[in-house]
């Protein structure tokens, strides 16, 4: 798929802009603070509701202002769907061409936009939830039922945890338990299926860009030992889950770990090999995608290059020539690999949340 016509108002220090985007490599350049990160994030924020970047939900909206809002037309072949995302007072809502929705969900499957970013090595660094988000984004994009799905299962989540900490009778709390557990079997079977598909698509790309590193093992775990029976095991934990006031193991506690061949420990691998590891998890993420639903998702680089040595930023931008329907690039400059070619790619220039026109 790829956006077309983006239209973006109040996001940062945008104040109203519109960008015809353009099949292929478009690459937005300009001095720091330009305004270059926020176009990519306005298009993420078309798949996700949420910034790539640190922050709340109100740094998005530009100072002064009440209500943000984000649009484009996605387009898969001869399909297209214009797209609104608007972020009034406290809340999201949406427009699929004409009809305004509270269903956010629906809004969000219309457009898929993977991002790697000056944070993403944190996908690799930093903590569960990073890779559980990451994986979730991804299987809900294939399988747009997974929502509801997981939204079962984070409402027993809720009302389970509740009980502990109020100190709910065994009774009230074997029904939760058996809730939860119920609510947990499909959200784990619906990952699973995704992270078989994504192991294989990261074992090809890292294969690609982190050769030096040797074969890449992928780990799964479900956030229950793989021969255990989640009921069983709240039955077994219960004691403990009622001091902590949380249940301690599900779906909820899920995590994926990478090892490679020459660095079995994730603490080594160096800042630079965290990056490439987390943009060969983007784009395997991107090929799951087109695999699942034959057409690509945006690929967002943010900074590319500032973030890659040279060999790497080529490596990545063959690798996206050959495959992607539509990259968004943004970077002080033009990425060296692709100034060799300036007929190859559509170049914007930002500056002060304004686009300076076609150069
Ligand atoms: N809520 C906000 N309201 C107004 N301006 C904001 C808000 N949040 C951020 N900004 C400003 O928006 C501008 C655009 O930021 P952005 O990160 O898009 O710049 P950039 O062109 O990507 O810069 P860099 O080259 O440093 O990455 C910055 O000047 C920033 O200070
Ligand atoms: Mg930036």
């Amino acid at each position: 798929m790829r956006l077309e016509q983006l239209h973006i108002e109040n996001l940062r220090n945008i104040a109203t802009l519109d960008v015809a985007l353009a099949p292929g490599i478009n690459v937005f350049v300009g001095p720091n603070g330009a305004g270059k990160s926020s176009i990519l994030e306005a298009a993420y924020l078309l798949s996700h509701a949420q910034s790539f970047r640190l922050g709340t939900t109100h740094d998005l909206i530009r100072r002064g202002e009440k209500r943000l809002a984000v649009a484009a037309t996605a387009r898969c072949g001869e399909r297209a769907r214009r797209i609104a995302l608007i972020r009034d007072d406290s809340s999201w809502h949406g427009r699929i061409d004409q009809t305004v929705t509270t269903n956010l969900g629906a809004v969000l499957g219309e457009t898929a936009v993977v991002c790697f970013e000056p944070g993403s090595h944190e996908l690799i660094a930093g903590s569960g939830r990073e890779r559980r988000r990451f994986l979730d984004w991804g299987v809900f994009h294939v399988e747009h039922a997974y929502l509801a799905t997981a939204a079962r299962y984070r409402r027993s989540l809720r009302q389970r945890n509740m009980a502990l900490k109020n100190g709910a009778a065994d009774g009230e709390l074997d029904a939760w338990d058996v809730e939860l557990a119920s609510a947990a079997a499909p959200m784990d079977l619906h990952r699973q299926q995704y992270f078989s598909r994504f192991r294989d698509r990261l074992a090809e790309l890292a294969g690609q860009f982190l050769p030096e590193l040797g074969e890449v093992n992928l780990a799964w775990d479900r956030g229950w030992p793989s021969d255990a029976s989640l009921l069983d095991l709240l039955a077994q934990r219960r004691s403990l889950d009622r001091i902590r006031g949380h249940t301690s193991r599900g779906p909820h506690r899920a995590d994926w770990l990478l090892r490679f061949e020459q660095a079995p420990q994730r603490g080594q691998l160096s800042r630079g090999q965290e990056k490439l590891c987390a943009l060969a998890c983007v784009l395997a993420q991107a090929r799951v995608h087109a695999d699942a639903s034959g057409g690509w998702p945006v690929i967002a680089l943010d900074d590319l290059g500032s973030e890659l040595d040279l060999e790497h930023q080529a490596r990545v931008l063959d690798w996206l020539r050959r495959d992607a329907d539509q990259v968004l690039i943004s970077g002080v400059d033009i990425p060296e690999p692709l100034r060799a070619e300036p007929d190859a790619i559509t170049l914007f220039h930002v500056e002060h949340g304004s686009l300076r026109g076609l150069l």
